[in-house]
């Protein structure tokens, strides 16, 4: 009996752990955070180039995925104060200009909600919607990460 409950109250730990404002290792959350965004656009690149067939099915998925991942930054929870020490790319200048960092998040949160709204229906449109949520990608490491992509 015990054990039973111990298995049905493991989910509810798990979120609770999820939900929780600290994190327990921010760095090693947002990295995987940032290394599904690029794998998500890593699926869609190739579309981009011209080397796969536009497939409006697989962008909608994949720009819908992105959005998720963009609505989960949390900057309080994933860059708190002190998490510029240790294995991490990112730049000191996130904590010196934690209102720039907070805003470059923001429009990137809102760029990534509208590339899911969007629903490109060929190649050309959808080239427009990916140049405007990937360009936040570019920006914020060029202003908030310590080494080049
Ligand atoms: C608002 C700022 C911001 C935006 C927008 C952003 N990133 Fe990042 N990204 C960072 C920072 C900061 C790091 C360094 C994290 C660390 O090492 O702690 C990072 C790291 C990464 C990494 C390396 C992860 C690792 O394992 O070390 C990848 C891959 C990445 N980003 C992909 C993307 C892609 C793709 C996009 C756009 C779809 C994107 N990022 C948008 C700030 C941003």
């Amino acid at each position: 009996m015990t054990r039973l409950i111990s298995f049905a109250a493991a989910p509810l730990l798990a979120i609770a752990v999820l939900s929780a404002s600290a994190s327990a290792d921010p760095i090693a959350d947002r990295q995987a955070l940032m290394k599904d965004q690029g794998k998500t656009i890593g699926s869609i690149t190739p579309i981009i180039k011209g080397e796969k067939p536009f497939d409006a099915d697989a962008v909608k998925a994949a720009l819908t995925h992105l959005n998720e991942d963009a609505q989960k930054i949390d900057v309080a929870t994933l860059f708190p104060a002190g998490s510029d020490k240790g294995k991490t790319t990112a730049s000191p200048k996130i904590w010196e200009d934690n209102a720039g960092f907070v805003a470059a998040v923001g429009k990137y949160k809102k760029d990534a909600a509208a590339a899911a709204e969007a629903n490109p229906a060929d190649l050309e449109s959808f080239k427009v919607v990916f140049n405007q949520v990937g360009e936040n990608c570019a920006s914020c490491h060029k202003a908030f990460r310590i080494k080049k992509d």
